[in-house]
């Protein structure tokens, strides 16, 4: 597994608003957890307010700060509300967003992209792009009036690769693309970076969940890999994130880093 620690104190003093940070084996809790050893101040925010409670904790035990916040992104109340509150705890200030949280599970997998209910399609767009973009409208006037921002957008390698039988997710995924191009272009004159990461297939509790009676697709994404080994562990996102949230991807906006071991031409 990849070492989660990095250079201490590259992020200190910086803001971090995570969303769907509130997970156990996940990718948002390894992206607080490395910000918080990097000297960010993290907020952990989830509608899983427990869970962010017990990722923040993890963070202060480490010896980092950070708070949880109550959030259900689809309620753009709710997102300035957060938002307001963050930026109180730390003197207005809020450097980087990451826009982790999505619908991932709790449909079922591989299902004809004819079968899937209207309900279901808009529930996942509702969550994984509409959410992303309200909370981006919460944090964007502090990152406005500091004239410095760094936005990371989760999508998906599924959107490059196509995946048969979850279309409504794979379809979310890329339109996370295009909104961080668009994006990283009407930001830019406010000195706010947006990029995306787009993980392959990670072994996370809600991706353990969704394929747990399709275990042969493990070995088989292992092959896909250019690294044959081992699978993508959330850990492997930690590295990638602390990247586009410190000064040394400053001059990098509008872009997708595809971290998937080598599985899919970008
Ligand atoms: N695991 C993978 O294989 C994989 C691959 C590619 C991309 N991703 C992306 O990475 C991100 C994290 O995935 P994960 O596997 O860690 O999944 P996860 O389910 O553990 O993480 C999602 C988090 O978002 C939270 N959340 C869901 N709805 C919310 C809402 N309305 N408001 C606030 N929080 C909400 C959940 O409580 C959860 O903590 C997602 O954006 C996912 O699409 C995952």
């Amino acid at each position: 597994m990849t070492d989660t620690v990095g250079g201490p104190g590259r992020l200190e003093g910086k803001v971090a608003v995570v969303t769907g940070g509130g997970g156990t084996n996940s990718i948002g809790r390894a992206i607080c957890l490395r910000y918080g050893k990097e000297g960010a101040r993290v907020a952990v925010l989830d509608i899983n307010f427990p869970g962010a409670s017990r990722v923040a904790a993890e963070i202060v035990e480490a010896g980092g700060t950070a708070i949880p916040v109550a959030c259900d992104i689809t309620d753009l109340g709710q997102c300035k509300a957060a938002a307001e509150s963050v930026a109180k705890t730390w003197n207005g200030r809020i450097e980087i967003l990451v826009n982790n949280a999505a619908f991932f599970g709790g449909m079922g997998v591989w299902r004809p992209f004819d079968e899937w209910t209207a309900d279901e399609w808009d529930k996942m767009q509702n969550v994984n792009v509409r959410g992303m973009w309200f909370v981006t409208q919460a944090i964007f006037p502090y990152m406005k009036a500091q004239g410095y921002g760094k936005i990371i957008n989760l999508s998906s390698s599924s959107f490059f690769e196509g995946v048969p039988g979850f279309i409504h997710y794979t379809t979310s995924k890329g339109a996370i693309i295009g909104y961080t191009r668009s994006l990283g272009k009407e930001l830019g004159q406010y000195g706010i970076r947006v990029n995306a990461i787009a993980p392959g297939f990670t072994m996370s509790d809600a991706q353990l969940e969704l394929t747990k009676d399709y275990q042969d697709w493990y070995a088989h994404n292992r092959e896909r890999q250019a690294f044959h080994e081992r699978n993508e562990v959330p850990e492997d996102l930690a590295g990638p994130a602390f990247f586009l949230a410190s000064p040394d991807s400053d001059f990098m906006t509008c872009q997708t880093l595809l971290v998937d071991g080598g599985a899919t031409p970008h």
